[in-house]
Formats: structure tokens, C-alpha cells, sequence
């Protein structure tokens, strides 16, 4: 049995995390309607915010997540059109070209390389040729490589392990590095918190 590593924070998660990823999910279930998306993968889908906005813009969301915890909060006011599934992202029991877009917001930076490069060959392989993969995640100085001091304090106190993969992502150019993961062009549409997160759109080419 795995160890269910957010358990503990999914008690708290929806009150103190979530109101600041407001913003960023109300944008991202905005760029999903205006390009027509009908029916979206959420990976890493924590407490399933993000589906329950897609679901209200009519948008079928399948939320995937490891934590037991975290779903079964998202499972307490589940719409109709959204189902939550626990699933490694690294290892997706979907067909190929399933969905129409990925969402993968606030999980990379928590993950080792080579986990992070499963879950992006899993994500590309589930959406359509066409279709888009959106991700949300700490955005670096391009010059110095380092993130704001306040996300580098929220990092650091989060454990020593998950501080060393959120190092080497920032090492790796954020979220802007994330485009060279997934080995798809890409842009920034958006930056939150002082240019703290960014909303990054791939194109599935
Ligand atoms: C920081 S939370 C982000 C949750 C949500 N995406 C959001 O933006 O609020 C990271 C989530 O990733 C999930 N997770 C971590 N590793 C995973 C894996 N290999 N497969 C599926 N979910 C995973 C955790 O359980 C947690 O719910």
C-alpha cells in the first residue's frame, strides 16, 4: 500500500491553498472554453477544484490523483459531468488520444526528473493530436534561474526532498523549462503573484 503523502494536508488544503489558486483555475477553465475543449484530464487533480469549475462551463473533467485524502474531498460535491480516479500520472490507464487538454497545475515543481518526465510522455500520449496540455507552476528569473523568496520559503518548509526536486526544477527553467520536457512549443499566457506562476499553454503538435 502506498503511502499517502498528502493526507494530512488534505484537511487544510481547500482553506488555506486554495483561495490563492483561485484566480489561476477561474483562467484556466476560461482558456479551455474559448478553444473548445469538451473534455479535459486533471493531473494531479488534488482536492478537484479545477474540475468542478470546468464542470460548471460544461466541460467533462476526469481528475487523477494518488492521495486517498485529497480525493476523497474532491468526491464530497462531485458534479455530474467529473469523475475522480485514483491513478499514478506516470502510468495512465487511458487510450491514447482520449482527451481534448491536460491540466497538470502545482505538481511538476513537487517531482523528481524522471517522474516528471513519466507524467509529461503519459500526458502527451492521453491528449489528441491538436489539443493542448496547460500547465500552472513557479516561474523563475530567466536570468538567475531563482524563483521569489516567498515561494523558496514555502518550498523549503515544505521537507527536504521536496524542496531538492523543486531545486532542480527551478534549475531546469520552471515552468518556461517545462515546454523542453514535454518537447512541445509552447508559451506563457498569463503570470500571477508579481510574476511569480505563469499559466503555460503546449500545443499537442
Ligand atoms: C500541490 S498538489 C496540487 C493539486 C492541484 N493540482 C491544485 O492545483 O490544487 C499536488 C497533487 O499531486 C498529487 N500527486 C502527487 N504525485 C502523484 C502521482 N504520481 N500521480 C497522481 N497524483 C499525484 C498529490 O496527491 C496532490 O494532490
Amino acid at each position: 500500500m502506498l503511502k499517502d503523502e498528502y493526507f494530512f494536508r488534505s484537511f487544510f488544503y481547500n482553506w488555506i491553498v486554495e483561495p490563492h489558486l483561485r484566480g489561476i483555475k477561474r483562467y484556466i477553465a476560461r482558456i479551455c472554453n474559448e478553444r473548445g475543449v469538451r473534455i479535459v484530464a486533471d493531473i494531479c487533480c488534488g482536492t478537484g477544484t479545477q474540475c468542478y469549475l470546468l464542470a460548471a462551463n460544461d466541460i467533462k473533467c476526469v481528475g487523477i490523483d494518488l492521495s486517498p485524502g485529497m480525493l476523497k474531498i474532491a468526491n464530497k460535491k462531485k458534479p455530474n459531468n467529473t469523475w475522480f480516479i485514483r491513478m499514478d500520472s506516470g502510468n495512465l490507464a487511458f487510450k491514447n488520444n482520449k482527451f481534448d487538454a491536460a491540466i497538470i497545475s502545482f505538481a511538476l515543481h513537487e517531482k523528481s526528473y524522471s517522474v516528471r518526465q513519466k507524467i509529461a510522455k503519459e500526458t502527451k500520449r492521453i491528449v489528441k493530436r491538436g489539443g493542448i496540455v496547460l500547465v500552472a507552476d513557479y516561474l523563475v528569473e530567466p536570468e538567475t534561474g531563482i524563483p521569489d523568496w516567498k515561494t523558496r520559503f514555502v518550498e523549503f518548509m515544505a521537507g527536504q526532498e521536496h524542496f531538492r526536486c523543486f531545486t532542480d526544477f527551478c534549475e531546469r527553467g520552471g515552468l518556461a523549462g517545462v515546454a523542453n520536457l514535454f518537447g512541445l512549443q509552447g508559451k506563457v499566457l498569463e503570470t500571477f503573484r508579481n510574476n511569480s506562476w505563469g499559466l503555460l499553454l503546449l500545443e499537442n503538435s
